[in-house]
């Protein structure tokens, strides 16, 4: 069960973007990177990203031999390798003869030569070429020793508005609504300003100088996206399943990148991976937030497969591309790799090993600066880093076990997106992010779902603002509560259906009022300024630290049904003394709704009781510290503990007496732990303890 998602790497992979491509013309360089990754703890590296004129210069000529010699010098010194695809970006050649291989934007201007990540994911040509040239990798080095892994691609992201792309669009709708013009009409609502549809070659995808106000044609062209990006790369895997059927796939993922549905994507790759560049020490948010919201994304992409993932790129030091490209301080390279490690990731690896001396990204951080040596900050701070990896060979493979799972999901943020009305606060990533944190603040491991993933199993679902309910998603919630679940809902939950269509009969709807105990007849949108408060109920005092808390944004106006529990009201404004926050039991379960955006402290101490209520575990200490994070990895007879500070200060805490019969003992220092653990700024420990049988 816990093994390495990499065969043969029974490591946690260290490593990064190599691209040796760049620097053909000087063999010393070359000579002296795999000098330099020794010294670096590098184990593995991610090679030919972008590498498609370096293997194909002209159309149908292929050089190869500087590929041949990367394999044999990677193998020589006992370095694995995460071989692309190079589709992200093509050479000069290719959109000379074959335009039509170039992204059509929106506004219907087909792009120049230039850039990347900027293909046409229909067109016939691309789709051939990439899966010809896979194929003729597959075939070369498929059983070369060093490849570990196809990295499929990167970053695919975009959409692209050509007349092959509509057509596709078109065939597409048809298919889904079978090919019955009437069901797209009513499904879109599109008598709306009569743009009612008489054929499917009416349609368009959605664009600025076109049509953007049918939300059902807008999501579901998200779908079509979705899709397509889908099918343009699973033409690039289907040669190398072919070929190499036990070399795994991934594509990078970039977190929680809006343009297509991760969790769809994620059914055909073997291995997850995404690309984490948090903006540390930035001037609007401490350390420690920032480090949450990290967090929360770790989590997803560890939830995408319910596995270990893989930190595919991360900066050793400072971007490119951020308002201010702040340099890491010393620490925090270790304890942001380090934190991917604690939420699931089996690798950290690096854009990029070395700085390339041009273009755009000659002074993103890099592992080898232009200096070239490795007398640097940076590069003492990956070799360190290098050093203690090694010593997490146990980890590799293991993961939490989850009793909490937030939902954020992809479709209804595009429904939430689309929303026009109430105010410009709707947040939904944020939100999300938000009751997370309160899990995090208390080091307790969690899931982030969307809402078709498998509920059971979870003591607490956590679904903030869950305004598209999906034809099923409604039954199962109320199953999953019905059989003993806990589920805690937010205002602007269950307004529309999966083709943004509002139910009738009062929100939330799909029969989730039932569930719910509540039904929601208005919501009040506030003013940045505005300000209301939430009062709580006298017994229900004792699970709270105050009698009020402030509220913002939204006000759902809602209606306890009988039998509901009414947790706090509102304290001002005409809906004064209506229910804000309530508990409703439904069957063996329950269900909480909060029907507005509460202050933080607020959603803390009501998530404590809560779990307190319902026996989620928590890590064993005496007392959780303020920015000090505690995640766990498990097997079947040990258990890693995590500790990371990130408040501003030393942090001290104890660990439970009945920890210290269990043998605790550091990862890192291989010392025996006292009871009381100190860390310093940025410093982190990981605990092994025997789980108690
Ligand atoms: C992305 C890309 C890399 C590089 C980095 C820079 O993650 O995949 O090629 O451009 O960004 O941060
Ligand atoms: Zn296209």
């Amino acid at each position: 069960m816990f093994q390495s998602i990499i065969k043969d790497m029974p490591h946690i992979l260290h490593g990064g973007d190599y691209n040796p491509d760049q620097w053909l013309d000087m063999p010393e360089v070359l000579k002296e990177d795999v000098r330099l990754m020794k010294l670096a703890g590098i184990n593995v590296v991610s090679i030919g990203i972008f590498a498609w004129k370096a293997l194909e210069p002209e159309e149908g000529v292929y050089t190869l031999e500087w590929l041949d010699e990367l394999f044999d010098r990677l193998e020589a010194n006992g370095i694995g390798a995460f071989l692309a695809t190079p589709s992200g970006a093509r050479p000069a050649w290719m959109d000379k003869n074959h335009p039509e291989v170039l992204r059509m934007n929106s506004d219907r201007v087909r792009n120049l030569h230039g850039e990347r990540h900027n293909h046409c994911y229909t067109a016939p040509y691309y789709r051939e070429k990439t899966a010809q040239m896979n194929k003729m990798l597959a075939e070369r080095y498929g059983k070369r020793k060093a490849l570990k892994l196809w990295h499929i691609s990167n970053e695919y992201g975009g959409e692209c508005h050509c007349p092959l792309c509509q057509n596709a669009f078109r065939e597409w709708l048809k298919n889904r609504y079978h090919n019955d013009i009437h069901e797209l009409n009513s499904r879109w609502w599109t008598r709306f300003w009569s743009h009612e549809f008489s054929d499917f070659d009416e349609i368009e995808s959605p664009c600025p100088h076109g049509e953007m106000e049918i939300h059902g044609l807008n999501i579901d062209w998200m779908r079509f996206v979705t899709y397509q990006t889908t099918e343009f790369m699973k033409n690039e895997i289907k040669p190398l399943k072919e070929i190499t059927p036990d070399i795994p796939v991934t594509t990078n993922l970039m977190g929680t990148y809006p343009g297509f549905d991760q969790w769809y994507l994620s059914k055909y790759i073997d291995v997850v991976s995404w690309d984490s560049y948090p903006d540390w020490h930035n001037d609007y948010e401490s350390f420690a937030d920032t480090a949450a919201k990290t967090a929360f994304i770790h989590d997803l992409n560890r939830s995408l497969k319910h596995k270990p993932f893989l930190l595919m790129e991360s900066t050793p030091s400072q971007v490119n591309w951020q308002r201010v490209c702040k340099l890491k301080r010393p620490g925090v390279h270790e304890l942001a790799s380090i934190q991917a490690v604690a939420h699931g990731s089996d690798s950290v690896q690096y854009f990029q090993w070395r700085k390339g001396r041009g273009a755009s990204e000659k002074f993103h951080g890099a592992v080898v600066d232009h200096y070239g040596k490795e007398d640097t900050r940076v590069f003492r701070e990956v070799a360190k880093l290098g050093e203690n990896l090694k010593k997490l060979d146990s980890i590799v493979g293991t993961f939490p076990q989850t009793e909490v799972a937030v939902i954020y999901d992809w479709e209804n943020r595009w429904a939430v997106d689309n929303l026009q009305g109430l105010n410009d606060r709707r947040n939904y990533e944020q939100t999300c992010k938000k009751h997370h944190r309160a899990f995090w603040n208390m080091g307790i491991s969690t899931d982030v779902n969307d809402m078709t993933q498998e509920m059971t199993g979870y003591k607490l679902v956590v679904a903030p603002m869950l305004y598209m309910l999906r034809p099923e998603t409604a039954e199962r919630i109320k199953e999953y509560i019905y059989n003993g679940g806990n589920v805690v809902f937010t205002y602007c939950t269950g307004n529309v259906d999966e083709t943004d269509k509002c139910f009738t009969g009062g929100f939330p709807g799909n029969g989730l009022m039932e569930a719910a105990g509540i039904w929601a007849e208005e919501i009040d949108p506030l003013y940045d300024t505005d300000i209301n408060q939430i009062q709580i109920k006298e017994e229900y005092a004792k699970y709270f630290k105050n009698t009020s808390y402030k509220c913002r944004d939204f006000c759902e106006i809602i209606h306890a049904k009988e039998g509901t529990e009414v947790i706090a009201c509102y304290g001002d404004d005409f809906y004064k003394g209506m229910p804000a926050v309530t508990k409703h039991q439904y069957g063996k379960g329950c269900c909480y709704y909060i029907a507005t955006r509460t202050e933080d402290d607020f959603l803390e101490e009501f998530y404590h009781s809560l779990v307190k209520t319902i026996g989620i575990l928590t890590p064993p200490v005496k007392e959780m510290k303020k920015g000090l994070s505690i995640t766990r990895r498990c097997s079947e007879d040990k258990e890693y503990l995590f500790f990371m500070n990130y408040s501003e200060g030393v942090q001290e805490v104890e660990l439970e007496d009945s920890v210290m019969d269990c043998s605790p003992i550091s990862l890192i220092n291989k010392e025996m732990m006292t009871q009381t653990l100190h860390f310093g700024k940025y410093e982190y420990d990981i605990i092994e303890i025997q789980k108690k049988s």
